[in-house]
């Protein structure tokens, strides 16, 4: 499994020094939060803010897209050096074009499912992507607690992959700490994203380990 901490709960005035932290402390992937005010009712930041320390660092840039119509955006996101990008299925009416726009840029392509969306609703392009992430919050802030209905579809997501022969990851973001990343992991996740519980852990090792273990 992999633990992949969001930047969104990173200290933006020393941005490097903090990824530089949880880099050392064992993350394997950077997840990346980009929200537009409008998919999300909250703003982040633009592909400018990693595209200026990915030199810096060889770690997965995990790009997540709260964005409506994330069609617009995918060539900046790309180029910015995201190696994984995720957009929602609910924020463009034409996700299979969407996916493969993605990997006409040779990147990986992940497609997201907020709470209130069924994994039936992907399972037609479920062979088409490298990534599945479900949302286990409504997307939009760090710090919320975990829906646990998440964890029937982490289920079904692994269920579908094993009688397809499907090779996608299955990624949990929002809530996750050391209880319910065990649950996640259990029902079949396969990366689990943390900001709150990493960040604001006095020990960001040991609270990567803990959610390891
Ligand atoms: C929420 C973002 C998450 C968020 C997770 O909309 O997609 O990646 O940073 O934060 P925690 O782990 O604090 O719920
Ligand atoms: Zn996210």
């Amino acid at each position: 499994m992999k633990v992949a901490p969001s930047m969104l709960s990173a200290d933006f005035s020393k941005l490097k020094e903090d990824i530089q932290e949880i880099v050392d402390a064992g993350a394997d992937y950077l997840h990346i939060d980009l929200m537009d005010g409008q998919f999300v009712p909250n703003l982040s930041f633009g592909p400018m803010v990693y595209q200026s320390i990915r030199p810096s660092f060889d770690i997965v840039f995990d790009v997540h897209m709260m964005i409506d119509q994330p069609e617009r955006y995918i060539e900046e996101v790309a180029n910015a050096g995201a190696d994984i990008i995720t957009v929602h299925a609910e924020a463009t009416h034409h996700i299979h074009r969407v996916l493969q726009q993605i990997k006409f840029f040779g990147k990986k392509a992940g497609v997201a499912i907020n709470p209130g969306t069924s994994v039936a609703m992907i399972e037609p392009i479920l062979n088409e992507v490298d990534l599945v992430l479900v949302m286990s919050v409504n997307p939009g802030f760090g710090g919320q607690t975990f829906i646990p209905s998440s964890l029937s579809k982490i289920e079904q997501l692994a269920q579908i992959r094993k009688e397809n022969n499907y090779s996608y990851l299955i990624e949990v973001d929002g809530g996750v700490n050391e209880l319910t990343g065990k649950q996640c992991l259990e029902s079949g996740a396969d990366i689990l994203v943390a900001g709150s519980f990493i960040f604001n852990h006095p020990n960001r090792r040991e609270a990567i380990q803990l959610l390891r273990n």
